[in-house]
């Protein structure tokens, strides 16, 4: 890291939190919180200001070719500079055709094109790749929501990532080898804290103080003359890998390739390389189908098939408590209630909410297999394969 690097990295971890707190507690106290316009405006331009000397600096450092990892850290710094500005309406991406954020722009569309990633901050800089320094790692706010919102994705996050590097690598073992029920038992284990990490967040984090304070720093906004929409917590592979490998999404589908196809800068290179690869795997279910006629008596296909049916129903089950419990509570629920001036603000420059929540609802129903006469679902395949398990298995 450069002296400069440091010094905007320290601005980031504490006056940045102190003016984005300040700015918070305001709005909070008005009785439309969602209103941000003509309220603490010299803080937002100390804000602006003081991120904007630090851009500056650095940006006439030029490259100083401190290797990937610090590069990727300074983009999610000035992306952390780029949403805040945002959020507090210094930018709005709807109001101007190119972002004011001129340096901040070119800092951030430099490093971005150079390490191959999209030139805003993702969701890997706050969760699976946010150092702490004392405990305490980077964060927009010092309000407990914040933290608890983060804590609990990183936590399902990583969970996913166990289960897609379990299912990774029963791929040269194959179906019938004897660790394969052992690996989908690690498989399932996973998924099963991804649920209990999902439970505690949603009985936890307090539906106000998300919709009000946490998630407007997660808002589209432009860089240069392109909007780049919000992070979202599902921007790593491993839950497209345990989708394709377990054969419940397909690739070649064209809603959910269309999903991949917009994933694949705001993930880390690394994660692009994996799913890359997993879009050339073959997948379980349709090896299960295969081995059914001739196998469904033998032993291994017994314990392997049983524990990957209870594998489907947990991936199912992850999904539905994302969209049913997660999005309505915390997105559908408040967005419903709002004060109808800003609702074009919840979605502004990603897609309408109902269309949102018609998409995830499809992934949802993908993802558990369920009956629909509209998409192709593996509900058909799955009992098939729930059929094929002997009775005192
Ligand atoms: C996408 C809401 C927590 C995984 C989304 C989207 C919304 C949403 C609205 C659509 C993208 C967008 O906003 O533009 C929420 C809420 C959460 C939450 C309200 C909690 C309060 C989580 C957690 C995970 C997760 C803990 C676990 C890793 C995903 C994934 C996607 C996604 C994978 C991409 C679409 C998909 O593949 O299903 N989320 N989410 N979310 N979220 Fe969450």
């Amino acid at each position: 890291m450069t002296t400069l690097t440091q010094a905007f990295d320290h601005w980031i971890r504490s006056d940045f939190v102190a003016l984005n707190d300040k700015l918070e507690t305001a709005y909070w106290q008005q009785q439309d919180k969602a209103n941000v316009v003509g309220v603490e405006d010299d803080i937002k331009q100390q804000l602006l200001n003081e991120g904007q000397q630090h851009i500056q600096a650095l940006l006439s450092e030029g490259n100083t070719d401190e290797g990937f990892d610090n590069a990727f850290d300074l983009l999610g710094n000035v992306g952390l500079y780029m949403a805040a500005c945002r959020r507090h309406e210094l930018t709005e991406p709807s109001r101007e055709q190119y972002s004011p954020l001129k340096e901040a722009s070119a800092l951030a569309m430099h490093i971005g094109a150079s390490i191959g990633v999209t030139p805003r901050f993702a969701t890997a800089h706050l969760t699976t790749h946010n150092r702490a320094i004392n405990g305490v790692y980077k964060r927009f706010t010092s309000h407990p929501a914040e933290q608890l919102f983060i804590d609990y994705n990183t936590r399902a996050i990583l969970a996913y990532k166990r289960a897609a590097e379990c299912l990774l690598k029963i791929q040269p073992l194959g179906i019938s080898h004897p660790m394969t029920p052992v690996l989908l038992m690690q498989v399932k284990e996973a998924l099963l804290d991804v649920i209990r990490s999902n439970q505690c967040l949603f009985e936890q984090l307090d539906t106000d103080a998300f919709f009000y304070v946490v998630r407007p720093y997660y808002k589209p906004y432009r860089v240069g003359k392109e909007v780049y929409r919000g992070a979202n917590a599902g921007d790593f592979a491993g839950i497209n890998v345990i989708d394709m490998l377990l054969g419940l999404c397909q690739a070649n589908d064209v809603n959910y390739a269309q999903m991949l196809v917009d994933k694949f800068l705001y993930m880390m290179p690394e994660d692009q390389a994996t799913l890359r690869e997993c879009m050339r795997l073959p997948n379980l279910m349709d090896a299960f189908l295969a081995a059914a006629p001739q196998h469904h008596a033998s032993g291994w296909y017994q314990e392997a098939v049983s524990a990957f049916v209870q594998v489907c129903k947990l991936h199912g089950d992850t999904a539905i408590q994302h969209h049913n419990q997660l999005v309505e509570k915390y997105i559908a629920k408040p967005s419903g209630d709002m004060n109808t001036a800003h609702l074009d603000k919840v979605t502004a420059s990603g897609p309408p909410l109902p269309v949102l929540l018609n998409q995830l609802a499809l992934l949802r129903d993908k993802r558990a297999a369920a009956k629909r006469d509209d998409v192709f679902t593996r509900f058909d395949d799955l009992n098939t394969l729930r059929r094929s398990i002997a009775k005192d298995f």
